[in-house]
């Protein structure tokens, strides 16, 4: 996700659009940079936060009053100046911002090479300034020119663009946020409101497929029917820090709730008809590694207890998951057809980088990261990121649904080179998982409830079976980590080897039981022994079926999907009841004691 701002009126407009980066600066923060018009084409970029940006334009501060800038979160090259936005096509003077993810940009970018077009980035927006330039080298109506490059490109975006002697800005939006604000004499556009409420309360929400022109007279919008279209102007209500939390009271709320989009944006452009579309992968395919061991911490090191079973259960490759400051203080057995992969939402973990910098002197690696450009990234010899955008919420939620949606994606892939016939079901099995995290979203309330009954007690027992058992290891461990719980995930078979000790009416226990009937069966005789010793009992669920309602004093239903998918699934109501549980014990779960978002120390 990243920060778009763009203004256009009588003021200088450099310091707004700084101001304006500055409000969107949560949404991206690894490089920033302005185009204006001074009137030529004035560009301004600097990796890092905008407070880089800030130092740059104190020698150098173009005068003119159009403008465009943008905050960059990585998703395609390396966080630097070169891959900073804007980027521009110098041969027609024009300058494009874009937030999304251009899905053929590989295709776009060949084709603008062959017509002459020198590329500077590594990045796939890129490659709109060079498709406008293509186009309006013809055509004279720089609105037209923008209308027809975008009818090229497949996937998400959300961009800004101006042309050198234009006084416009032209503005498109499809499946990525933009608004336009509306001034006296001035108008703006941005990815939200936060960068617009100092100027106007008055704000457009373009639609998909919405192209605008915005003039110092007006604007005009047209739709994706290509007809002229009146948006409604409403009026901003929210505060500031709202605006950024996008209505939620916590970014982890928020990021809870991002799941259905984060989790698409995981397999975005990668599930081909005919293959995953990997680009780490094609690194290894000289390489014929036997085995799999996955190195990580935390929540990573669970998304790693579910890609062991991924990846034995699709592709029968033996895979080993160790705690990566384990595995560095061990004098590991690693062999040379071992693929090691490390997990990191934030690619800075001490531990995991340390244990990766030890395999890669026996074996290749490979890594599943959320920030593109960090220090696991560039040490691994490849990988995938995760596209969650930034996860502010210390506790992760969005990442863990990215990472085990990558692995997964590894997995069928891996699977489809022995088994191509089962290829096409896994697939389907994947894309219509966004919308059933919807749907469990949807009854966020009745799990608010249930947290409401639970919120008083000190302990909790969270058991599973399977996939089950990692996934109630990651439910224990979002709740311990910012509800001030003592929560244990167990494999729901070991209670009777100890926990049961711990079960009485004050002991809640979380049971996942969702799976096979042979796993169904089982979980329904733990939760026997956990009802006869007056236990409390939470069950995540996917069919609701009398003995289950005898036993169980809350049960959360889920949609069914495959046992590999599953967790996709059922964490979803345990980041939820943790979420909730800790607001209702008065914790502000975006800042839990004692913890860091990224653990860069050992
Ligand atoms: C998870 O909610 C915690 N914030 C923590 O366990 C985290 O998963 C762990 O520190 C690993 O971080 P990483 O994914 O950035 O490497």
């Amino acid at each position: 996700m990243c920060g778009i701002f763009g203004y256009i009126g009588e003021k200088p407009c450099a310091s707004l659009l700084l101001e304006g980066l500055r409000r969107l600066e949560y949404r991206g923060y690894d490089s920033a940079g302005m185009a204006v018009l001074a009137p030529t084409l004035s560009i301004i970029k600097a990796k890092g936060q905008i407070a880089e940006l800030a130092k740059k334009l104190k020698s150098t501060t173009p005068t003119g009053t159009i403008g465009i800038a943008h905050t960059r979160w990585a998703t395609h090259g390396e966080p630097n100046e070169q891959n900073a936005h804007p980027h521009t096509c110098t041969h027609e003077r024009i300058a494009v911002v874009h937030n999304g993810i251009i899905e053929n940009y590989h295709a776009l970018r060949e084709y603008l090479k062959e017509k002459g077009h020198h590329f500077q980035s590594d990045t796939d927006s890129e490659v709109l300034a060079h498709l406008i330039g293509h186009f309006a080298k013809d055509e004279p109506d720089f609105f037209i020119a923008v209308q027809q490059a975008l009818s090229e490109v497949e996937g998400a975006y959300g961009i800004a663009a101006i042309k050198e002697g234009r006084d416009e800005i032209i503005v498109a939006r499809n499946g990525s946020p933009l608004i336009l604000g509306i001034g006296d004499g001035e108008y703006f556009v941005s990815s939200d409101h936060t960068a617009i409420n100092d100027h106007t309360k008055d704000i457009i929400c373009l639609e998909d497929k919405d192209i605008a022109r915005l003039t110092r007279e007006g604007y005009t919008i047209i739709d994706m029917h290509n007809k002229e279209i009146h948006r409604d102007v409403e009026k901003i209500t929210w505060d500031i820090h709202k605006i950024q939390l996008s209505g939620h009271d916590h970014f982890m709320h928020k990021e809870i709730i991002e799941q259905p989009e984060t989790v698409a944006n995981a397999f975005r452009g990668r599930l081909g008809k005919t293959a995953v579309k990997l680009d780490g992968l094609e690194e290894f395919k000289d390489f014929p590694f036997t085995r799999i061991r996955i190195l990580a911490c935390g929540t990573s090191y669970y998304a790693g207890l579910i890609g062991k079973y991924l990846f034995e259960e699709n592709a029968r490759i033996p895979t080993e998951v160790d705690y990566a400051s384990e595995f560095r203080y061990r004098n590991p057995i690693l062999s040379s057809d071992e693929l090691v992969i490390a997990i990191s939402q934030s690619g800075e973990t001490a531990d995991t980088l340390e244990a990766i910098r030890l395999a890669k002197k026996s074996t290749a690696t490979f890594g599943i990261v959320n920030v593109v450009g960090s220090t696991i990234a560039r040490q691994t010899k490849a990988g995938i990121y995760i596209h969650a955008g930034p996860e502010i919420g210390v506790a992760s939620t969005k990442a863990f649904t990215g990472q085990v949606t990558c692995l997964y994606l590894l997995a069928i892939e891996l699977r489809r080179r022995t088994h191509p016939a089962d290829y096409l079901s896994r697939r389907e099995e994947l894309l219509a998982i966004p919308e059933k995290i919807k749907e469990i979203l949807s009854h966020e309330e009745d799990i608010k409830a249930i947290s409401k009954v639970y919120a008083r007690h000190d302990n909790a027992l969270y058991l599973g079976r399977g996939l089950n058992y990692p996934v109630a290891l990651e439910g224990a461990l979002k709740l311990k980590e910012i509800s001030g719980i003592h929560a244990e995930g167990y494999p729901a078979a070991e209670m009777k080897h100890g926990p049961i000790a711990l079960i009485d009416e004050n002991m809640p226990v979380v049971f996942i039981a969702t799976g096979d009937e042979v796993n169904y069966e089982k979980v329904l005789s733990n939760m026997a022994e956990v009802k006869a010793r007056k236990g409390k009992i939470i069950a995540i669920a996917s069919k609701n079926d009398i003995r289950l309602t005898k036993l169980a004093d809350h049960i959360i239903l889920v949609p069914k999907t495959t046992e590999c998918l599953s967790p996709l699934l059922n964490v979803i109501p345990l980041q939820l009841l943790a979420y909730h549980m800790a607001v209702l014990r008065g914790k502000n779960p975006d800042r839990p004691q004692n913890l860091a978002k990224a653990v860069t120390v050992e």
